[in-house]
C-alpha cells in the first residue's frame, strides 16, 4: 500500500560510509511507458510477460502531473516509449506540455502509426528526437520478427524524420536471427542518412528471456559483427555515429545497470507503477508504488522499492568488498534475480560471481539450440496479448 511504500529508509551506513540517504540523487531521466499497446510482436521485447493483465492506463492529466513533478525534482530527459507510444491519442498534447516544462523529449517508436503529418506536428509541438527502431535490414526478416508488415512504412517514416530536421537515430536490436546482417543494416542506415545508429544488443528480460535460447548470438557471430561494426565506425567517422555494444553474456564484468538502482532513472509504467527500471516489476518483494497514490518525491526518496538497492549496504560478497562496486554497482538486479532467484546477488555476468557458470550454461544452451535442424528448432514466442494470457494466466 501507499503508506508502506513511504517508510523511511533503514540503512545505517556501510563500509564506505555512504548510507541510503546519502545515495539519493535526482531522477534525471524519466522514462514514461505510455502504453503496453503495440502493433508489433517482437519476441525480444523487454516488457513484462504479463503485460496483458495491465488494464488501466494513466490519463493525460495524470501523465502531465508525473512530468511536472519529475521536472520539479530535476529531471531533464523525457523518454516516451511503450509498447508503442503512438497508440496514445494524446501523444501530441503530452509532447507540447512536456516541452513547455523544459524537457528534452525523445520518442522511442517502431514508426507504425506514424505518418509524415504527425512527424511535422510533433516537431512543431517541441519534440527533440525520434528514435525509429527496425527489426532487420531486409523486408522479410524485419516483418517476420515484428510479426507484421512494417518494413516499407518504417523506411518512409525514417525519411520523414530526416526531412523534418530531427537528428536521425535508428535503432536495431541485434540477436542471433539478424546479427549476420550487420553490414546490410549499416548500409541501410547510410542509405537513410542516419546521424546515429544504435546496434543495441538484446537484453534478456521479459519476452527476450523467454526466447533466450533462440536469440542469444553465437560467439563467432559476435566476433564477425564486431569486426564489421568497427570497420564501419572508422569509415563513417565524422558522418554517422555507430554505437555497438557487446552483449553482456560475453563480457566478464557486468554493466552498471541503470547507472545504479534508483540513481538517475525513473520509469513509470502505463498503469502508473513507478519503477527503478523497466524490468523491476518482476522482482520478488517489490511493493510497486503507484503515482496515483503517492507523489514522485515520496516514491523516489521514501519508497522501499527505490531504496532497496541504493548505496552499497545491500551487497553480498564478492561485490561487498570489491573495488569495482563503485563503477558497476554489482551489475543488474533483474538479471541477478532471473538467473539466481536472489536479486541481491552479484550479477552472474561477473566472472567473480559464484554463479557465473549460469551464463556459460546459457551460452551453451543457445549453441545447442542453434545446431538443431530447422524442423526441431524451438519456435520463437511472440509478444502479443494472446501469448501473454496463455503464459501468465
Ligand atoms: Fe562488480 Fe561485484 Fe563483480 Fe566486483 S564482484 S566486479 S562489484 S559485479
Ligand atoms: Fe532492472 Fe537492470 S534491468 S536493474
Amino acid at each position: 500500500t501507499g503508506s508502506e511504500n513511504n517508510k523511511a529508509p533503514g540503512s545505517t551506513g556501510g563500509a564506505n560510509g555512504m548510507n541510503v540517504r546519502d545515495a539519493i540523487r535526482q531522477p534525471l531521466w524519466l522514462l514514461a511507458e505510455l502504453t503496453y499497446s503495440c502493433p508489433l510482436q517482437c519476441p525480444y521485447c523487454s516488457n513484462p510477460m504479463d503485460f496483458a493483465a495491465v488494464k488501466s492506463e494513466l490519463t493525460t492529466e495524470q501523465w502531465l502531473s508525473v512530468f511536472r513533478q519529475a521536472r520539479e525534482m530535476g529531471a531533464t530527459q523525457l523518454g516516451l516509449s511503450g509498447g508503442e507510444p503512438l497508440a496514445r491519442p494524446d501523444l501530441i498534447e503530452l509532447i507540447r506540455e512536456a516541452r513547455k516544462m523544459g524537457f528534452y523529449i525523445n520518442l522511442i517508436t517502431s514508426g507504425v502509426g506514424l505518418n509524415a503529418d504527425k512527424v511535422a506536428e510533433f516537431k512543431e509541438a517541441g519534440l527533440d528526437h525520434i528514435q525509429v527502431s527496425f527489426q532487420a535490414s531486409s523486408e522479410d526478416l524485419n516483418n517476420l520478427i515484428a510479426g507484421t508488415d512494417a518494413f516499407q512504412h518504417k523506411i518512409e517514416m525514417a525519411r520523414a524524420v530526416k526531412a523534418n530536421g530531427y537528428p536521425m537515430v535508428l535503432c536495431f536490436v541485434t540477436h542471433r536471427q539478424n546479427i549476420d546482417q550487420i553490414d546490410e543494416i549499416l548500409d541501410l542506415a547510410i542509405n537513410l542518412e542516419a546521424d546515429y545508429v544504435e546496434l543495441a544488443t538484446t537484453q534478456y528480460y521479459g519476452w527476450a528471456m523467454h526466447n533466450r535460447d533462440q536469440l542469444l548470438p553465437l560467439k563467432e557471430q559476435l566476433e564477425r559483427a564486431e569486426a564489421i561494426a568497427h570497420r564501419y565506425q572508422d569509415e563513417q567517422k565524422g558522418n554517422m555515429k555507430i554505437y555497438y555494444v557487446v552483449p553482456d553474456y560475453y563480457e566478464d564484468r557486468p554493466k552498471a545497470c541503470m547507472n545504479g538502482w534508483g540513481n538517475v532513472f525513473l520509469t513509470v509504467a502505463p498503469d502508473g507503477t513507478a519503477l527503478p527500471c523497466h524490468a523491476a516489476r518482476e522482482l520478488p518483494g517489490m511493493q510497486l508504488p503507484n503515482v496515483r497514490d503517492l507523489s514522485i518525491r515520496e516514491i523516489w526518496e521514501g519508497s522501499n522499492d527505490f531504496n532497496r538497492f541504493r548505496g552499497f549496504d545491500w551487497m553480498q560478497e564478492p561485490c561487498r568488498s570489491c573495488d569495482e562496486r563503485f563503477k558497476d554497482f554489482g551489475g543488474c538486479r533483474c538479471q541477478a534475480y532471473m538467473l539466481t532467484g536472489d536479486p541481491a546477488k552479484t550479477d552472474p555476468v561477473c566472472s567473480k560471481s559464484p554463479d557465473h557458470h549460469l551464463i556459460l550454461e546459457a551460452i551453451e544452451r543457445g549453441r545447442m539450440e542453434a545446431a538443431k535442424p530447422a524442423e526441431k528448432a524451438k519456435p520463437l514466442v511472440f509478444r502479443n496479448p494472446k501469448n501473454s494470457k496463455e503464459i501468465c494466466g
